[in-house]
């Protein structure tokens, strides 16, 4: 952080342990008035480079590898300290600038410590195997860091999200270079703080913020980085993937979803209708493992449907400051694609059934939508990232997952019954990461997420990601007899 721009806060970009300034700057705005609330530097391509290259001489400088696995750990718990002490000032910011419920914006703080809590108690536990290859060899492998991972945040939870890749990346021994999400950058800018606070050596963790087509587009080119971790978009990963064929760097990739829930006749609505609540208006919708999808048995459809409209219809709409239910979409250009979104369904058969349209009125606020929808419209196909939810329905079990399963996606999946083995057949039809069954939105940060398909690949949470920031080497010696 430095100084006042216009008498608003301005924050800067934190590279090889200082804050550093640019010519030009984001301007950052508040969802629920459209009012500008702080304002950013805009990494330049040079001030890039120089991100990338104090990771590489940390690294190089072995900054983390040479201390001991127990160090690392403490580092991390210093770090969950640092984090945890900023949750208040922190949140009220990112609910300024995200537009999310205070009390959830101050959550993703302590997620994030959390986070680095979890993944500190791996930092001594990456273990590698001995091989048997018979008499006077001895066989081992190693687990050794990438290097440089650089990791693109998006804005729907960018607090988490960042914790989420570079916990894991500094447990493992990685130096890491954070480019944050343009669009609500300022609670990331004061994570750089809690790095520095903590003694996280200079150049280990480099936070830079600007577009992604500008300063994104630098660092997943950059010939310096070992690794890339995206989460965003389809269209988004696949020109980060192109990128990254040029200097063969791996990637992990978490992109959108279009996740369904099946319920079945024997289901619990009320079980149905709170996981729909949450799982549909979390975020306002502005989630990539959101229930964006219902498909239910035809007999109880209809009951499904009433319930739906009246708990739906009934949510507070208004700014997260005052701890709204539906709070507003971060954008005017993703309120409007979302209306043509409705629009559209509409036009293309699908029957509104609750919302369908934003609000007249200050910020960028969609009311909880309802639409029945045939399977193959763009309603039912595409991410709509808001709190639309599409209604189908199926009368055999085979049809249920067909539907399920018939988009280019895979993240999470539900089903909802009472009947323990129509669950487990239903978990081992779904094609998708995570299935929840009865829920949504179970498990946190200790169970693995990632998607199928076009929702990307590898899996971040949990021990599981920590292999996304690692490499194995072989080591084989021969003795003297
Ligand atoms: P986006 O995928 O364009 O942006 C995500 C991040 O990628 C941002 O930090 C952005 O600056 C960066 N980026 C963009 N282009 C880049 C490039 N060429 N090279 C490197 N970095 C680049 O997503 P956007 O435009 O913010 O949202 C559009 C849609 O994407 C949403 O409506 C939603 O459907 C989806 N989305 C999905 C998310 C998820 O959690 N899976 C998160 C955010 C958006
Ligand atoms: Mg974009």
């Amino acid at each position: 952080m430095s100084d006042t721009h216009l008498g608003l806060t301005h924050w800067n970009n934190y590279i090889d342990g200082e804050w550093v300034d640019s010519d030009q700057l984001i301007e950052v705005e508040n969802p629920a008035t459209g009012e500008v609330v702080g304002t950013i530097a805009e990494a330049t391509p040079e001030q890039v480079d120089l991100a990338v290259t104090a990771a590489r001489r940390s690294h190089t400088a072995r900054s983390l590898t040479s201390i001991t696995p127990y160090e690392r750990m403490q580092m991390l718990h210093r770090v969950a300290a640092e984090i945890r002490a900023l949750a208040e000032q922190g949140g009220e910011l990112l609910c300024l600038e995200n537009g999310k419920p205070l009390s959830q914006a101050q959550w993703e703080f302590e997620e994030a410590a959390r986070y680095f809590e979890y993944y500190a108690g791996m930092a001594d536990k990456i273990e590698g195997k001995s091989i048997p290859l018979g008499d006077g060899l001895v066989d081992f492998t190693v687990y050794e860091p990438f290097g440089v991972s650089a990791q693109i945040i998006p804005w729907n939870f960018p607090v988490s999200l960042v914790a989420r890749s570079l916990a894991p990346a500094l447990a493992a021994g990685n130096a890491v270079v954070i480019k944050s999400p343009e669009l609500t950058p300022l609670a990331v800018a004061l994570l750089a703080q809690a790095m520095h606070k903590a003694n996280v050596p200079a150049g280990v963790v480099n936070i830079i913020c600007g577009y992604g087509h500008t300063t994104g587009a630098a660092l997943v080119c950059h010939s310096g980085i070992d690794q890339i971790v995206f989460t965003g978009s389809v269209p988004t990963g696949q020109a980060i993937l192109r990128a990254a064929t040029e200097h063969v760097v791996p990637s992990v990739m978490e992109l959108g979803g279009k996740s369904a829930g099946i319920v079945f006749a024997d289901a619990d609505l009320d079980q149905v209708l709170s996981s729909a609540e949450v799982g549909n208006l979390y975020n306002s919708g502005q989630v990539c493992s959101a229930m964006s999808r219902l498909i239910v048995h035809e007999d109880i459809k209809q009951e499904l449907t009433q319930k739906l409209i009246a708990c739906f219809g009934a949510k507070v709409i208004g700014a997260g400051i005052d701890e709204s239910d539906v709070t507003p979409i971060l954008t005017a250009n993703q309120l409007a694609k979302i209306d043509a979104m409705c629009e559209h369904a509409v036009n293309q058969g699908g029957q509104c059934l609750l919302g369908g349209k934003s609000l007249d009125r200050a910020g960028y606020f969609m009311p909880p939508t309802i639409i029945e929808a045939a399977h193959d419209s763009d309603i039912a196909q595409q991410e709509v990232f808001g709190p639309v939810l599409v209604l189908m329905s199926f009368t055999t079990e085979q049809q249920a997952y067909d539907l399920a399963n018939g988009t280019e996606f895979g993240l999470v999946a539900g089903v909802f019954t009472q009947n323990i083995n129509l669950a487990l057949r239903a978990s081992n039809a779904l094609v998708a990461g995570q299935v929840f069954v009865n829920e949504w939105f179970a498990g946190g940060i200790s169970t693995p997420f990632g998607g199928v398909g076009k929702s990307g690949f590898g899996r971040e949470k949990g021990q599981e990601a920590l292999y996304n920031y690692v490499r194995t080497k072989n080591i084989a010696i021969r003795l003297k007899p």
